[in-house]
């Protein structure tokens, strides 16, 4: 990944002129009905390359993620949760296959669009968190609105509301290397969320939160699900975190695989 915007990966410019949803701007809206699929993956295969050859990760999968729809995937370690992320976010391309978003076909963007689609419309929670370094805890939040071109008192406002519902208030001017890694990760979920995407892609969003902290976190997602539709996708390790998710999903050797509800 590139290491020029934590937020979207990306080092494209800052003027977006255009706010409207990607699916208005296809013309391929049409009144979707709320529970039509938001994401829908077909024939997905994604390889590295290794010692001459290729090491497949993900060998067709096909998955649909319904708008609004929690969805917890758990697998082993380097079964390939984050490459799944990472493709439904748009920071790679797959080698084969289709990535449906709202209707659009994510693979046929080029890297303007894909830049422009991160910003406005997902909220990403990285793995290795990306915060910005030299930024303090409030201005690493107010960074995707900054890039939206919405930075104004309400952003700000919900801002310090979201630093509140993570248990961070008082630590706004605080830089993220003086925070523990559970105050980090907590950042980063705020900062996720503070331009109210339409899909949140978290990336073992809980890993150093203790218990109580893990919960306040998913009861947050669970709250922006409710109150504006938000879809969640979270790769995880953690049977809580699974269990506060509609519907689970495994990856292992390449493929996916429903787990029944508990
Ligand atoms: N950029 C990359 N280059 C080469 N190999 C990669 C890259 N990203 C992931 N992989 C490999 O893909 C496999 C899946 O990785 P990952 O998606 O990070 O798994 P998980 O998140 O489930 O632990 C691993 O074997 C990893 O080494
Ligand atoms: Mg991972």
């Amino acid at each position: 990944m590139s290491a020029t915007s934590p937020t979207d990966g990306t080092a494209a410019g800052r003027h977006s002129a255009d706010r409207q949803p990607l699916r208005s701007r296809t013309g391929r809206d049409g009144g979707e009905a709320e529970d039509s699929p938001l994401i829908r993956l077909l024939g997905v295969r994604k390889g590295y390359p290794e010692g001459g050859g290729v090491r497949v990760v993900l060998d067709g999968l096909d998955l649909v993620i319904r708008r609004g729809e929690s969805l917890a995937v758990v697998g082993p370690s380097g079964s390939g949760k984050s490459t799944l992320l990472n493709l439904i976010g748009a920071m790679e391309g797959p080698d084969a296959g289709t990535i449906g978003f709202g209707g659009e076909d994510l693979t046929t963007l080029d890297e303007t669009a894909r830049t422009l689609f991160r910003r406005r419309h997902l909220g990403f929670i990285f793995q290795q968190l990306n915060l910005v370094p030299t930024l303090t805890v409030l201005e690493n939040l107010l960074l995707p609105l900054e890039l939206n071109g919405v930075l104004n008192r309400e952003g700000r406002r919900y801002a310090r509301e979201l630093l509140e519902r993570v248990g961070l208030q008082g630590r706004e001017d605080t830089f993220p290397e003086l925070l523990s890694g559970g105050e980090r990760q907590r950042v980063a979920v705020a900062r996720a969320l503070v331009h109210g995407p339409d899909l949140l892609l978290a990336d073992e969003p809980t890993g150093s939160l203790d218990g109580a902290t893990a919960q306040t976190v998913l009861g947050l997602f669970n709250e922006l699900r409710r109150e504006r539709g938000m879809t969640a996708l979270i790769a995880t390790h953690s049977t809580d975190v699974a269990a506060a998710a509609d519907r689970v999903v495994a990856l292992q050797g390449g493929r996916l695989q429903e787990v029944a509800a508990a």
